[in-house]
């Protein structure tokens, strides 16, 4: 089988070399253009296209790859809705997916945000580097003993549920379904007591029409002064014009950002020669209390180990007819 990897970044053709050793009857081929319908074309002669979360799956897409005799679509993330999946049905192209590669990865991230824009990691490591040796606006709080506060105990919160009871924090956590296996240390509280009562608020559900701007000024208000705020979910959980307002109320000892509403266009790419115009981003970097990263929660070895393996598992499992839990 012959697969077009589509939008290629160095560290993916890595992942997934080294894992084609286990796979002698696949090739890969790699190409630096993401997948939409200009680019479709490019998949003449292959079996198989390999695209990502911000390729462009549509109908348009679709149909150019049916017409290049495209009959699997290897999306290497967990989601879908960039896939026109009504569409890839008519055509007879097969979608498959990895639903989940390491929950660890992206709690471990939500973590690391905490803690960092607790302590002001950001703004300490800058002073340092001017020979500033002071501590001013450097002080946070302890973590051990305070409250964490988990929005959706899927498999990433359930993961960031396991670290906060490492650090010695009571866990607390609002979710529409209980994950049976944190009954032991976690307690399920409506949502409007979490807020109340959390040190730490970190966001793990999706992206809905009923979270959407779940985190507004109305819920922001009923939560703790002080509290700290991490978002690595999906930047629409959270309405950012509030969470400025929020900011500015002085609500947040910190807010730890990997996703936000306006992120689209800077994801994986290095803007850094442009003059931003109207940025919410470079409001919310203003603050001394924010810490912002550009969508890496998934960004470990193992993660993209496991992201590769499992595609390629996909492209074998399409190879022999099997039926997947990985179809989509
Ligand atoms: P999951 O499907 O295992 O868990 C999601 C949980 O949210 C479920 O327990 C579900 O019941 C809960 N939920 C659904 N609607 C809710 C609501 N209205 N209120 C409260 N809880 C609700 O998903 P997983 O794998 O834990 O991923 C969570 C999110 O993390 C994904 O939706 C995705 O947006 C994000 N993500 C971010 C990454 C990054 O690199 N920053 C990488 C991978 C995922």
């Amino acid at each position: 089988m012959k697969i077009l990897f589509y939008d290629t970044k160095s560290y993916d053709r890595e992942s997934f070399q080294e894992s084609l050793e286990n796979f002698p009857g696949i090739t890969v081929e790699y190409t630096k253009s993401d997948l939409d319908p200009r680019t479709a074309a490019l998949a003449e002669g292959f079996d198989a296209v390999c695209a990502f979360v911000n390729s462009d799956v549509g109908s348009q897409t679709l149909e150019i790859l049916h017409g290049k005799k495209i009959s699997l679509v290897l999306m290497r993330c967990a989601g879908f809705n960039n896939v026109d999946l009504d569409k890839a049905k008519s055509c007879g192209i097969r979608v498959m997916r990895v639903p989940g590669y390491s929950p660890e990865a992206v709690a471990e991230h939500a973590m690391a945000l905490a803690l960092a824009s607790n302590r002001r990691l950001h703004k300490a490591y800058n002073k340092v580097r001017e020979n500033d040796f002071s501590l001013s606006g450097l002080m946070g709080f302890n973590f051990y003993q305070k409250t964490a506060g988990i929005i959706g105990t899927g498999k990433i919160g359930a993961a960031m549920c396991r670290i906060c009871r490492g650090f010695g924090m009571k866990v607390i956590a609002y979710d529409v379904y209980h994950n049976e296996s944190l009954a032991d240390f976690v307690e399920y509280v409506p949502l409007d007591r979490l807020l109340s009562d959390s040190d730490v608020i970190s966001l793990h559900c999706p992206l809905t029409d009923s979270t959407y701007h779940l985190i507004n000024i109305d819920t922001i208000k009923k939560m703790k002064d002080g509290v700290i705020l991490v978002n690595t979910s999906r930047g629409a959980l959270v309405k950012t014009e509030d969470l400025i307002e929020g900011i500015r109320m002085h609500k947040f000892a910190g807010v730890g950002l990997d996703v936000y509403e306006e992120e689209t266009d800077n994801v994986f790419e290095d803007r850094s020669d442009e003059i931003l115009e109207h940025s919410t981003t470079a409001r919310l970097l203003s603050f001394p209390n924010v810490m912002i990263t550009s969508h890496q929660g998934f960004f470990t070895r193992e993660a993209l180990a496991s992201i590769a393996s499992t595609t390629l598992h996909n492209a074998a499992d399409f190879s022999a007819g099997k039926q997947s839990a990985n179809d989509v």
